[in-house]
């Protein structure tokens, strides 16, 4: 290869990865079926994410080590509706789902429950950043209670 053609070959080469670079990322496109799938598993594990605060307040433990799962369920409430967009109700997916039509055609209910699960949890971390077990203890009732709401209206039962 004479010094001519290899210059040739390394700017050929610097243009393919620089227009490598400059190709836009590819926007995420997730089924309804993994989206259903994500906000199931994300109740999963709230569940035992709440379950481990529930036992610390029982117990009576250093509530300041439950600054995290407070944390968590609050981070998961806040985008909780964002896992609802239209399609993904019992008409348009494959595979079990128990959220009811009432998530879209009640949109401004839905949001206000999960905000209510946002506020009740912001609270809990802030108790539990305090120390404050007495108060700690009261607000598992609070988010309880956000929870059975927003299941009451916007869930299937299970029969
Ligand atoms: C804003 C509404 C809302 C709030 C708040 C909420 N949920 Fe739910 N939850 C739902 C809906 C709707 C479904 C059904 C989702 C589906 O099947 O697609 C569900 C499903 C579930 C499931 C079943 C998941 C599965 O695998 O099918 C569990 C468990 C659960 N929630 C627990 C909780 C707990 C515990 C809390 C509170 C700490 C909570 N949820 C708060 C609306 C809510």
């Amino acid at each position: 290869m004479t010094m001519n053609r290899s210059v040739a070959a390394i700017c050929a080469l610097t243009i393919a990865f620089s227009t490598m670079a400059q190709a836009p990322a590819p926007q995420p496109k997730l089924t309804a079926e993994q989206i259903v799938s994500a906000r199931q598993a994300a109740y999963d594990m709230s569940v035992l994410t709440f379950a481990s605060m529930q036992i610390a307040a029982r117990d009576g433990t250093d509530v300041t080590r439950q600054t995290y799962p407070a944390t968590a369920l609050n981070k998961w409430a806040k985008v909780i509706t964002t896992l609802y967009p239209t399609g993904t109700g019992t008409d348009g997916v494959s595979i079990p789902t128990h959220a009811k039509p009432e998530i879209w055609s009640d949109r401004a209910g839905f949001e206000k429950a999960a905000a209510q699960y946002v506020a009740a949890t912001a609270k809990e971390i802030e108790f539990a950043k305090a120390g404050d077990a007495a108060n700690f203890k009261m607000q598992i009732g609070e988010i309880k209670h956000a929870c059975d709401n927003c299941h009451e209206n916007y869930k299937v039962k299970y029969p």
